[in-house]
């Protein structure tokens, strides 16, 4: 089995993104860096991190027309990351854009194409959000609609909350890569997060990464924490 933690670099700065991925590099699958840290760092941070050792997940959620995603899916390709993400209600034209262009590009640079992963619903939302944006009020039909449709558009992953785990595991093909956040151990407390299952949980209902931030990062001692979910995750 793969190491499934993907520690999210919910973090300020370069400096301190690059300190924590040097403490944890050796115990984990990938790195997530999201719009924060891109947004302040720009690609070098990518170069950065890739200079551990370890994948990185690109986590900027593109949503725009078809030309535009694909440009910036082959750009994500050329800064050699491992899985980025695109939102599902850009609609089937713009998934398969987007896949045919990491495929393409990573064949152009000889390399395995990244996971694109879609985002159905964002977990912020619930059945008002998508009331006002002209949606049905139904979040679990729309997961499950959205996630098709990615499936069909021939994406090889989904992002998911851990409560639809179950209900994708079922419905989607077993070829298809699951990515939840929302883990906690039970050590720390939830912050945020409403609805949260364990490392263990998560991969018994289907998950096939864990996004991991504050129990991490959030550590007295980072290193330490990323030892004992590995440990308690039979992957070793
Ligand atoms: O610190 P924590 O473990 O809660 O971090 C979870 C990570 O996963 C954060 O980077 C957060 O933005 C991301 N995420 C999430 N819930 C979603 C989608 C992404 O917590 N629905």
């Amino acid at each position: 089995m793969q190491n499934p933690i993907i520690v999210a670099l919910d973090v300020p700065s370069p400096e301190a993104a690059v300190k924590l991925a040097e403490q944890v590099a050796p115990l984990i699958g990938a790195f997530k860096i999201g719009g924060e840290l891109f947004t302040a760092a720009g690609p070098d941070i990518v170069r950065r991190i890739r200079g551990t050792g370890a994948a990185v997940f690109l986590d900027l959620k593109f949503h725009d027309i078809p030309n535009t995603v694909a440009k910036a899916v082959a750009s994500a390709v050329r800064l050699d990351v491992q899985m980025l993400t695109v939102h599902t209600f850009g609609g089937g034209e713009m998934l398969r854009a987007a896949e045919k262009s990491a495929q393409e590009t990573a064949r152009g640079l000889g390399r395995p194409a990244p996971l694109v992963l879609g985002v159905t619903v964002l977990t912020s939302h619930d059945a008002g959000t998508l009331s006002e944006i002209g949606c049905a009020p139904d979040v679990a039909g729309q997961v499950a609609r959205l996630a098709s449709l990615a499936v069909g558009a021939g994406l090889c992953g989904l992002v998911c909350s851990p409560l639809e785990l179950r209900l994708l595991r079922q419905t989607v093909p077993a070829r298809v890569q699951l990515v939840t956040p929302g883990i906690r151990t039970g050590a720390e407390k939830a912050d945020d997060q409403k609805r949260t299952l364990s490392p263990q949980e998560a991969l018994a209902a289907g998950a096939n990464w864990l996004v991991i931030g504050r129990p991490i990062y959030g550590a007295a001692q980072p290193r330490e924490a990323a030892e004992r979910i590995l440990a308690s995750l039979d992957c070793a």
